[in-house]
């Protein structure tokens, strides 16, 4: 599990470029499935259809997002220079001295104009790739080009470090689950997506598409556990985080309450998660034609959003169980509302 995870994190596949990654889980999820397809907008959805004899089997899908942040190139200046924009939530003081790779191979170091004091951090605008060339002419990049953030994998036993942890561990999560899932009362289609990182495009075409009963995502969420970090109540190690609501969802406490029920039945350790900021594909699947009941699994990680993600491989391995579990047997979301 550790070493795909280092395929899957090591592979290029900024937003709405996801072509590379989507091959690599293609070739994972192939064999696993009972029929795969890709559709417009790139998802990769792999669809586990319920035991025979099953009846009203209800269609649940999970997302995993396959894209990452990133930079695309707004021109490239007479010197050679580099000049670039953001893909999805890029901060500016993560990124001097980081390397970017771009599609085509070309590699680059992130560099600044000079500040009025040395610990300013400047927008992205005053920042530039530094890819070697020394004009316009003999850069091998070009205005529309795309690029990651490079970093190499660490295993630090427990703790696995890697860019793209956002959201390559959902993607390995949801790899293990299906492959875990021998049979189901459920029409599961896991949808790796697309274009999570830019307002969860990719989720929500293919939540159109599928017509799910309920869903759920399976993403990163914040961590409370490192010097400084106040007012969230999640850590890495204690389990994968239930997610009751983020800054773009509340979740359908029906649907944590079947998430939260599973894990003590299966003694799976799990965190309660209140997350102020930032949402996941959960919430395009919520309001996707005449709305669906989702939650979301969160795979505790601390520095989000930078080239060296954090998470806790024990959290990573319940998070597979959870859902393992929650796939197996029957669901019945109690109405809330009585008419
Ligand atoms: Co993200
Ligand atoms: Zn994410």
């Amino acid at each position: 599990m550790k070493q795909l995870l280092k395929t899957l994190t090591d592979t290029f596949s900024p937003s709405g470029y996801e072509d590379e990654i989507r091959k690599v889980i293609l070739k994972e999820v192939k064999p696993l499935a009972d029929e795969v397809r890709v559709d417009a907008l790139g998802n990769l959805i792999a669809r586990k259809k319920p035991a025979k004899g099953t009846k009203d089997a209800k269609k649940i899908m999970i997302a995993a997002h396959m894209d990452e942040i990133g930079v695309m190139v707004t021109h490239v200046d007479g010197n050679g220079f580099v000049r670039f924009t953001n893909i999805g939530g890029v901060y500016p003081r993560n990124l001097p001295g980081g390397h970017v790779r771009f599609a085509n191979g070309v590699s680059g170091v992130i560099g600044l104009e000079p500040t009025t004091s040395a610990t300013d951090v400047p927008p992205l605008n005053k920042m530039f790739i530094d890819v070697g060339a020394d004009s316009k002419k003999n850069c091998p990049v070009k205005t529309g080009d795309v690029g990651s953030f490079e970093r190499t994998f660490i295993d630090l036993g427990d703790k696995l470090v890697a860019k793209s942890m956002d959201d390559r561990i959902g993607c390995l999560v949801a790899i293990e689950a299906l492959r875990a899932l021998k049979s189901t009362p459920h029409d599961v289609y896991f949808v790796f997506t697309t274009q999570e990182e830019v307002g969860t495009r990719g989720a929500e075409t293919s939540a159109y598409g599928i017509d799910p009963d309920l869903g759920f995502s399976i993403d990163v969420t914040g961590w409370g556990d490192t010097p400084g970090q106040k007012d969230f109540d999640v850590a890495l190690g204690k389990g994968p985080a239930i997610k009751i609501r983020d800054g773009g969802m509340l979740a359908d406490p029906r649907v944590v309450q079947w998430m939260v029920r599973t894990a003590e039945k299966a003694k799976v350790p799990y965190q309660r998660e209140v997350l102020l900021g930032g949402t996941t594909d959960a919430r395009a699947m919520q309001l996707v034609r005449g709305g669906v009941p989702v939650g979301c699994i969160s795979i505790p990680c601390r520095y989000v959003h930078t080239p060296s993600e954090m998470v806790d491989y024990n959290d990573v391995k319940n998070a597979v169980k959870l859902i393992g579990v929650m796939l197996s047997n029957p669901v019945n979301l109690q109405l809330i509302v009585t008419l």
